[in-house]
């Protein structure tokens, strides 16, 4: 069985080599030759744990292989999976679908033997039952393409994991008409099957909302313990023993309870929005009208955070010096999509602060998306003079830093821990003002 994996971003490139590392050919396609020459010499143009290992074992055994042409893909592939992007559209909520309708219709109409399509992106409900029609109208005559939907749930910085090990497959089919597609799709995954990973087969809505209600859940959660973050840091109180104390419930659980700045990245922001305007179009948007608040209470904490830095600079940071750890939206990415810590420093910067940003990773990106602020290549050079130091992506660096590190060099020593990673105590015995979000100050 030939797999093709139409779109080599994030998903697409980490689906294509996991794919190869499966035992399959696979032929990457993307519209972009630039990525495609990059790719065919095995260099991956973001940062990802494990991929770049994976991708040049396989390009070089000639196990996988890029191309920009559909021809060539629809020549070779039994299966092809679709994960181009979904971005929210311009001056929108909703997600822009024009590059997976182009990637179907391209596909369907290049195929010259019978094949599946697997949707992989995150995409509105009800979009999958509109691109099987498109890819039935774009097939040749005598061609079988059928289309399921298969979501793909990977988190950035475990994307090879996420991939080879997901916590469960699910597969939307189309009806009865579908069954030709489960079998192959049964084939593609027969190795994560066999090891005992969860099948989910059903309908394409169902497929498609699985996605997206699991992101608007995770935001919701996120929201959740910053709303309550708003509390204590009005009534005192700890937030984390609280995030601790209701997590222990097995019904709530720990994870995605860490306060602190809130979400950013390519996916839980865009699909919380993309998710309100389906609603609306759908006539029912009230159903998901909490999610506005959950955006709300996220967007809440970047001013927060600008508000706190401001209070512990004595109320201006006019030309004070701040040392932000961390532009990524998350560790272990060098993805600053909507992240909360680079736009936290660029509204510092806004405001006249002397910002000074350290990221491990992705320092090249931020800079693109905000050339003006001051990135710096470590640590120490971020926080020397600095009058406050803002950490506001957990990377192992910055929880593993000391208050005895970082004395001789700040100015002023003062730190405010935007994702409650630092332990207070051995900040304060250092000498430190510490200062965490969810803490009274
Ligand atoms: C998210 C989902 O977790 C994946 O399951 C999904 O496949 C993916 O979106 C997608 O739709 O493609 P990702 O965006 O990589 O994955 O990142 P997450 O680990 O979910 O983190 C999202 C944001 O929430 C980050 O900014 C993170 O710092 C923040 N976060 C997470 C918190 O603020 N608190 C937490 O407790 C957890």
């Amino acid at each position: 069985m030939k797999i093709t994996v139409l779109g080599t971003g994030y998903l697409g490139a980490t689906h294509a080599a996991s794919m190869a590392e499966l035992g399959y050919e696979v032929l990457g396609v993307d519209v972009d030759p630039a990525k495609v020459d990059a790719l065919s010499r095995g260099e991956l143009p973001f940062h990802e744990p494990g991929l770049a290992e994976l991708l040049r074992e396989h390009v070089g055994s000639g196990r996988l292989r890029f191309t920009t042409s559909y021809e060539e893909a629809g020549a070779f592939g039994d299966v092809h999976f679709v994960g181009v992007g979904t971005p929210q559209r311009p001056g929108a909520f909703a997600a822009d679908m024009r590059f997976v309708d182009a990637a179907v219709g391209s596909i369907a109409a290049a195929a010259t033997k019978d094949c599946v399509i697997a949707g992989k992106s995150t995409v509105p409900v009800g979009s999958a039952r509109r691109l099987a029609d498109i890819a039935r109208a774009s097939a040749r005559p005598g061609v079988d393409v059928q289309l399921v939907w298969n979501p793909e749930f990977l988190r950035e910085g475990f994307a090879v994991a996420d991939t080879l090990r997901p916590d469960r497959m699910v597969l939307g089919l189309d009806g009865a008409d579908g069954a030709r597609a489960e079998a192959v799709m049964r084939r593609v995954y027969a190795r994560q099957l066999e090891s005992g990973v969860p099948l989910i087969v059903t309908d394409y809505e169902t497929a498609e909302l699985v996605k997206v209600a699991a992101n608007a859940f995770l935001a919701t959660k996120i929201s959740f313990i910053n709303a309550l973050s708003e509390l204590t840091e009005v009534v005192g109180g700890d937030i984390r023993t609280l995030a601790d104390a209701i997590g222990l419930d097995e019904r709530i659980g720990r994870k995605f309870l860490n306060a602190g700045v809130g979400f950013g990245g390519g996916c839980l922001p865009k699909d919380i929005r993309a998710l309100r305007a389906r609603a609306a179009e759908l006539g029912v948007e009230q159903s998901v009208r909490f999610l506005a608040e959950v955006d709300d209470v996220n967007t809440r904490r970047r001013g927060a955070t600008v508000q706190a830095v401001t209070e512990m600079l004595g109320g201006s940071v006019v030309g004070k010096q701040v040392a932000v750890l961390g532009a990524a939206f998350k560790p272990d990415s060098d993805d600053v999509r909507d992240s909360p810590a680079l736009d936290i420093a660029a509204r510092l910067h806004s405001i006249g602060a002397e910002v000074a940003v350290y990221d491990p990773k992705a320092n090249a990106n931020a800079a693109k998306r905000y050339p003006r602020l001051d990135y710096v290549d470590s640590l120490e050079a971020a926080v020397t003079g600095a009058e406050v130091v803002v950490l506001l992506t957990e990377w192992a660096e910055f929880k593993a830093m000391t208050p005895a590190q970082l004395e001789p060099l700040v100015a002023v020593p003062q730190i405010l821990d935007g994702r409650n990673v630092l332990d207070p105590q051995q900040w304060e015995a250092g000498g430190f003002t510490y200062r965490a979000l969810g803490r009274r100050a």
